[in-house]
């Protein structure tokens, strides 16, 4: 934790949440959805694409490890590494492809993809309070991951925003999900 948390009551104030996050998104970023076991990445995920393109399905990369979106001004790849059994298998994801300058990257288990990964830009970590509640934590690790929290700040509107942005960069360091 960084005390920047933010408390998620339940799964709307999630979606909520990602809704605002999809507003302050831009091209190109890599955020990192880091937390266990249904912590709530996926659900995380869904719904920020679903603010971008409403209606659209979104189903968890969980066996595909990859689904694509053609968002408005926006290439956005949702990645679940889970099931990758050695780093290396990212080159098999064609993973250079899915970088550029209009790409967003959400990238659930983003530790086992060791430094095979681009450098995330945030890291967001979900962790379990309650059967329903969570808290995200947002860590800036690079500039523009910076600049992202900032928007998140700024489209807050008039609610009071409390220390919930990211802070200032900090170097992220994930651990390997192979341990
Ligand atoms: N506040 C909340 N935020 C997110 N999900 C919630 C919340 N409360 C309950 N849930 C439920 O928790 C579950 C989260 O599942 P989800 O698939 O998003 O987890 P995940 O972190 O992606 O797990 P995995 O590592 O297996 O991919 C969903 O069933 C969702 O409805
Ligand atoms: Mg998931």
């Amino acid at each position: 934790m960084t005390g920047n948390a933010v408390l998620l009551p339940d799964l709307a104030a999630t979606e909520a949440f990602a809704a605002r996050m999809a507003r302050a998104l831009q091209a190109p970023l890599a955020i990192g959805l880091v937390g266990d076991l249904g912590a709530g990445k996926t659900a995380l995920a869904r719904a920020l694409i679903q603010t971008l393109a409403p209606g659209t399905r979104v189903k968890s990369p969980t066996y595909t490890l990859v689904e694509s979106y053609a968002l408005p001004g926006l290439q956005l790849h949702h990645l679940d590494l889970y099931r990758l059994r050695h780093p290396d298998e990212l080159a098999d994801l064609g993973l250079a492809e899915l970088t550029g300058p209009d790409a967003v990257l959400l990238i659930e288990w983003p530790g086992r993809g060791g430094d095979r990964l681009p450098a995330l830009d945030v890291v967001a970590t979900l962790q379990r309070e309650a059967a329903e509640a969570r808290t995200l934590d947002l860590v800036a690790a690079t500039p523009a991951g910076q600049a992202f929290c900032e928007r998140l700040r700024i489209g807050q509107g008039h609610q009071s925003v409390g220390d919930e942005t990211c802070g200032p960069v900090q170097k992220v360091t994930l651990v390997n999900g192979f341990d």
